[in-house]
């Protein structure tokens, strides 16, 4: 078994152009892989700590050298020597060296680069994909895409105030033919507006003055495509209502999803807002999703179980800090029928280490982005490549 022999780490940049952190492991081997954590904009409270140099102004206080030196310093002395393949001792020993409830000691940041390259290179040494090192099963499944193709909230500069509306093809046999039918969508979407700037996710950011109008056009653009509205193509969406300056309430959800096909909501409500999602999760027939609300932690999780406040939990490993954590959080999820939703965040970088996480997981959606920008793309290109590996026994997961 192969041990780790040495781990590096520098700030790099996200897709915002703001500084992250990248960990690179080696193992006595000589063999490496490296990580890069992503960075949120609409961050919920309940999440993990981000470590940045607040009080460095090189970078206006995005800076994440602490972070870095965190990596050089005391994590590589209690990793070092431990076999590359222990996850769960690994991700211990991270957890206990950190000993705060939201890592704000070493930064969360610091923390996931080093489990998730450590998790990469065991998989390099293993010498299989890295879906099938996280996988305890063997049967895989490709998430449907849901992709963010009108940006709004704090990922674009217009007056939308839902964050993301996405796209999330129906029926699809192939993971490739999701993609298909999300580009000519997308294609069509594009001939239909004056203004084609992209947001932060990659989708379109157009000065829309309603969320109602966002909704239509996106309409229009699945029926010029030649699909049906809710049975080729539904609509999603993510509120992100934690920087929502009017709360939208459970009866103006209710009315929304009779009159569009509207098939998932994400953060309709606050984070902390139990009652309002009980009420809406509990009234809608559709995909409830809990992203703040669940910060991919099990004891906010296990409450909304309790509460059925909602019946998909999106999971963003670095709301988190570790990968078993994530898989842990995962577990839970569909142990009490969740569905799981793997999610990029707005802050993101070519590492893909989330499309191989969906197909471990069985994980039934992935949101990415639009089909633009590299660092969405990535993920996608990913999943058509696992596609690829899997030649005939690739199947779509059931939404
Ligand atoms: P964030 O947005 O990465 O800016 O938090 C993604 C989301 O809310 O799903
Ligand atoms: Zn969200």
């Amino acid at each position: 078994m192969s041990k780790i022999k040495k781990i590096k780490s520098r700030q790099v940049f996200d897709s915002r152009g703001n500084p992250t952190i990248e960990a690179e492991i080696f193992s006595d081997n000589d063999k490496s892989a490296l990580a890069i954590v992503p960075s949120g904009a609409s961050t919920g409270s309940h999440e993990a700590y981000e470590l940045r140099d607040k009080n460095n102004n090189e970078y206006l206080g995005k800076s994440v050298f602490k972070a870095v030196e965190n990596i050089k310093g005391p994590i590589s002395n209690a990793l070092i020597n431990i076999n590359v393949s222990d996850q769960l001792k690994i991700d211990e020993k991270l957890i206990n060296l950190d000993g705060t409830e939201q890592k704000k000691k070493l930064g969360a940041n610091a923390i996931l680069a080093v489990s998730i390259a450590s998790c990469k290179l065991a998989a390099i040494e293993a010498n299989v994909s890295l879906f099938k090192y996280l996988s305890k099963s063997k049967v895989f499944f490709i998430p449907v895409p849901l992709l963010n193709i009108i940006n709004g909230g704090l990922h674009a500069k217009n007056k939308l105030e839902i964050q993301e509306f996405m796209i999330r093809p129906e029926n699809t046999t192939s993971f490739s033919e999701s993609l298909r039918q999300s580009y000519l969508v997308i294609k069509n979407l594009r001939s239909m507006l004056e203004d084609t700037n992209v947001g932060d996710e990659g989708g379109f950011a157009p000065n829309l003055e309603t969320n109602q109008q966002a909704i239509e056009i996106i309409l229009k653009a699945i029926e010029k495509s030649g699909f049906k509205p809710g049975e080729d193509i539904s609509i999603c969406l993510d509120v992100a209502a934690n920087e929502l300056k009017k709360p939208i309430s459970v009866e103006n959800y209710l009315e929304l999803i009779k009159k569009y096909p509207i098939k998932s909501i994400e953060d309709p409500f606050k984070e902390d807002d139990w009652i309002s999602w009980k009420k809406l999760s509990t009234n809608a027939q559709i995909q409830i999703v809990g992203d703040d609300l669940f910060a991919t932690n099990k004891i906010r999780l296990k409450k909304g179980i309790e509460e059925k406040s909602a019946n998909a939990i999106l999971i963003k490993p670095n709301q988190i800090g570790t990968v078993s954590e994530t898989l842990e959080v995962i577990d839970l999820a569909h142990k009490n029928g969740f569905k799981t939703i793997i999610s990029h965040r707005s802050g993101d970088s070519e590492d893909t280490f989330i499309a191989d996480l969906a197909v471990a997981t069985n994980s039934s959606q992935i949101k990415s982005g639009s089909l633009a920008r590299s660092e969405r793309v990535a993920k996608y290109n990913r999943l058509l490549r696992i596609e690829e590996e899997l030649g005939n026994s690739a199947k779509m997961a059931k939404i």
